[in-house]
């Protein structure tokens, strides 16, 4: 399993960083065996996996459930775990404690927290408890409502410059990596240029250290019109769709089930039972 400081070693050689994010036992294990550098238990299976129209609405115990099973199927990648909505804006307690159980109980190897200003200190608290943080600037989905709506960030000089400071503040107070989602490319380049710790991108252009997608975006599994920055290379809902007719036309015509799907009784047995 690679570890933080594989991450690093990464960025230094410039081999790319490929993440992905997984939620379910069947989702960890295809991200296992295709060969993903960590995964993401995202927030965003609020969405993707249980049908919110944000992530706000998701627990701790979510986020407990989905990262433990995603363990199970990848016990050999390093998982990163986001911490839900306002766990980690009330005090230190409550957020070391939240990090505690995802970690504990849920097997996670760090967490990530979103936002910057008085997230800074939260990250250094946590890096001085021996939880591995990602940190997470530019769009930021948990804070939608105060964005005004899912767009890009960072778009004028000063918003740039701003971001460039919030992720150096990040990396100062201990952050292992940064997830930076929706800035453009000439940001994005700027701010991994200027820091030590691994850059991901999501609509954040090519010259991060790294990339990160949305398992259900990249399957196109249930997810609808999908976002400029995605590329999708499955089409699980066409597939998915075409299956379930396939198989319900089957029943309905008795071309389900053949010969090869049934158990049959032998003659001897079937004479006694019926003889
Ligand atoms: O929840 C999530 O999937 C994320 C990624 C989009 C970075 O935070
Ligand atoms: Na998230």
């Amino acid at each position: 399993m690679k570890r933080t400081a594989d991450f690093s070693k990464m960025k230094t050689k410039q081999d790319k960083i490929a993440m992905i994010t997984a939620y379910d036992y069947p989702s960890a294990k295809q991200a296992e065996a295709g060969g993903a550098d960590l995964i993401l238990v995202g927030d965003s299976l609020g969405m993707t996996v249980l049908g919110y129209d944000s992530t706000v609405y998701v627990t701790t115990e979510d986020m407990l459930h989905h990262t433990k099973a995603v363990k199970r199927g990848a016990r050999d990648t390093f998982v990163v775990t986001d911490m839900p909505f306002m766990t980690y804006h009330v005090n230190k307690e409550q957020t070391l404690n939240t990090a505690r159980m995802l970690m504990q109980s849920g097997g996670a190897d760090a967490v990530k927290l979103e936002g910057a200003d008085e997230i800074v200190d939260r990250v250094r608290e946590l890096t001085a408890a021996g939880v591995p943080v990602c940190a997470h600037l530019g769009l930021t989905p948990q804070s939608v409502g105060v964005l005004g709506g899912y767009k890009v960030q960072g778009k004028t000089a000063e918003a740039a410059q701003r971001l460039l400071e919030d992720a150096k503040a990040m990396e100062q107070a201990g952050a292992f990596m940064l997830v930076l989602e929706c800035v453009p490319h000439q940001v994005a380049q700027s701010v991994a240029g200027a820091l030590q710790i691994p850059v991901i991108g999501i609509g954040a252009g090519a010259e991060t250290d790294g990339q990160v997608l949305v398992y259900h975006d990249i399957m196109r599994y249930g997810v609808g019109r999908t976002a400029k920055f995605v590329k999708s290379y499955a089409d699980f809902d066409q597939d998915g769709i075409k299956a379930v007719s396939s198989y319900v036309t089957d029943v309905k015509t008795g071309a389900f089930p053949e010969k090869a799907h049934t158990f049959t009784m032998n003659e001897d047995e079937l004479g006694r039972l019926y003889g």
